[in-house]
Formats: structure tokens, C-alpha cells, sequence
């Protein structure tokens, strides 16, 4: 019936999800993304990766180069300080992702550092406390402990900047970010860090409702405009594009960035034809889910 691997599952889903189109009275649609007091030139980020020196030489910065070029907002992952610095020097507009540690004084000092630095929002993933045999994770050498709600309460307010909580897959745990006052949540299974997750899209919509002000960044598998579409369609502030863009950083910024713009136009070119304006305008009532039981509203 379904295949176990996530990714598989979301893309299906992602392809099931069908567009109607609206011509009358439409026009050439602007993508320009207002957040946190920045403009962007497009509503897609670079997502939350690390480890990238081995893809290509100096690839994280090159990753962080190609979004500044792109004109979109920045996330970075794990990694240490200089790193991070390597990354704020190109200009990008960055949003660190510290991880789950066990270690919560070195959490509180990480977030200080990566405000101080000069980020313009910090997070954490949240799905990257367990392994998959039952115990904590450890991710090269570091352990991980799952956070409490006051864990994350302490955290957000120990910077003054907007706190993003990545890996939120539920309404239940949507609500609890709400209340804890993150200024956005990223829907995403990390790249199928459990088999059989709903996908984001689907999940989508019923995170939507309880989101409140929250920005609602959504990651897993985009690869073009239309799958950047279909989620902005569906509520989402944001998409963020990883793996997609990989492969290109071997071939340096400007290829990364080329490929953003690229999938920018390919948003515009699908808002043109279903009567969107801009991102404000989106209206979930022009996907039609072909999965049963699958709803958008
Ligand atoms: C090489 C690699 C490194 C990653 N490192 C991190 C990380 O340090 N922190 C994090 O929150 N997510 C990390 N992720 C997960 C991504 O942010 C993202 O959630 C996931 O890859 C799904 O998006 P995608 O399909 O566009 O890649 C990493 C993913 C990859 C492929």
C-alpha cells in the first residue's frame, strides 16, 4: 500500500495534490517575502544543513553565498562557531539551528553566541533527540536529550530574537510552540527521520489553524516552484530547499542561487495562472487533494 520511507510517502503526496486555474482578472504576481521586519525576494529558503565541506570545499559558505545571492533567507545547521561566522560574513540573513544537546548550558551558550554574531533568528530541531533503537541520539560525538516545554521556554527567552522550532509534524506540538511564543515552527520529518511520517503538506493545514502568528516554514523534498506552490497554497510563510540544492554546490554560489531564482520563477509562472497576486493572496481553495481523506482546508 505505501512504501515505509517518508521522502517516498512525500512525494506522492505531493504529486497527488492537484492546482485548478484562475486567468480572469490575474496578473504577473510578485514573490517577495515580508518577515521579521526583512524583505526577501522570494518566499524560498535555503534549509537548516551542515556538514557541507565534504559536498564541495568551503560548501557551507558557498550554500550561504548562494542564498544571499538569491536575495532569500539562510538556515544553517550544526556546526561550530567559525563556521558560523565563515556563514554571517557573506551577509547571508541566518537563521541558526542549534541542536537538541544534552549539554543545555552549552544550548544557552550557542543561541547567545549566534545572536551576537549577528543572526537574525535562532531554533532548534527538536527531532533530533532520539535514535531510532530507543535511546538518546549522539551526533558525532555530542549527545542529545528531548527538550521540555520549559527547556524551550528557557531557551526563547534567553535571546531577543525570533526562535524558530524545527520538526513540528503535529497540531499537538504546533500549539504548544504557540504558546511558548516561537516566532515560527519548521513542518518537517527531517528528511524521513521516522518511517511512515504524514507528510508536511498534509500535516499543513491542521498546523495552519492553530499557528496563530507564528511564521510557518515548511521543508521535505521541494524540488520545484510548483512543490513550493502547493505549500504556500496551503498556509505555508516559507519552503526551504536542501537536498535539492546539494548537487550544485559544487559548482559554486552562483549555481546555487541560480537554481532558487529559478524555482522563483517557476512559483511566479504557476501564481500567474491560478489568479495569485502575491503571497498574501495565496488561497488553499485552488488545490484539489486527490488522496482519500486528504483535505487542504
Ligand atoms: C547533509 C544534511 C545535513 C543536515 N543537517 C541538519 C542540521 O544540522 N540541523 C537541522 O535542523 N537539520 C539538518 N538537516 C535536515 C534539513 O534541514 C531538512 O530538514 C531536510 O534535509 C529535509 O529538507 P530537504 O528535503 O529539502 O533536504 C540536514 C540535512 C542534510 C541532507
Amino acid at each position: 500500500m505505501f512504501p515505509k520511507n517518508s521522502d517516498q510517502i512525500t512525494r506522492n503526496y505531493m504529486d497527488s495534490l492537484l492546482i485548478e486555474t484562475r486567468y480572469i482578472d490575474s496578473v504577473l504576481p510578485d514573490s517577495h517575502l515580508s518577515l521579521w521586519g526583512h524583505t526577501f525576494d522570494t518566499p524560498i529558503t535555503t534549509a537548516a544543513l551542515s556538514h557541507l565541506n565534504g559536498t564541495a570545499p568551503d560548501g557551507m559558505k558557498i550554500y550561504a553565498e548562494g542564498a544571499v545571492q538569491a536575495g532569500a533567507l539562510h538556515f544553517v545547521g550544526m556546526g561550530p562557531e567559525e563556521e558560523l561566522r565563515a556563514i554571517l560574513s557573506t551577509g547571508a540573513k541566518t537563521v541558526k539551528i542549534v541542536k537538541p544537546m544534552a549539554d543545555q548550558d552549552a544550548i544557552l551558550r550557542e543561541l547567545k553566541m549566534a545572536e551576537e554574531a549577528g543572526c537574525v533568528a535562532v531554533g532548534m530541531d527538536i527531532d533530533h533527540s532520539f535514535s531510532s533503537n530507543g535511546t538518546y541520539d549522539n551526533i558525532f560525538g555530542i549527545a542529545m536529550k528531548s527538550q521540555s516545554y520549559e527547556d524551550l521556554d528557557r531557551y526563547i527567552n534567553s535571546v531577543s530574537i525570533p526562535f524558530v522550532i524545527k520538526g513540528v509534524l503535529s497540531p499537538v506540538d504546533a500549539v504548544k510552540c504557540r504558546r511558548l511564543g516561537a516566532a515560527g515552527i519548521v513542518v518537517s520529518h527531517h528528511h524521513g527521520m521516522v518511517d511512515y511520517a504524514i507528510p508536511p503538506l498534509m500535516a499543513l493545514p491542521e498546523i495552519k489553524k492553530v499557528s496563530g502568528e507564528m511564521a510557518v516554514f515548511v521543508d521535505c523534498g521541494f524540488s520545484s516552484g510548483m512543490d513550493v506552490y502547493k505549500a504556500l497554497a496551503l498556509g505555508a510563510t516559507a519552503v526551504s530547499v536542501g537536498r535539492h540544492l546539494m548537487p550544485l554546490l559544487k559548482d559554486g554560489a552562483e549555481a546555487v542561487s541560480d537554481r532558487i531564482k529559478e524555482m522563483d520563477a517557476e512559483l511566479r509562472g504557476v501564481m500567474a495562472r491560478t489568479g495569485i497576486k502575491d503571497l498574501a493572496s495565496m488561497d488553499p481553495t485552488v488545490i484539489h487533494p486527490t488522496w482519500p481523506g486528504s483535505t487542504v482546508l
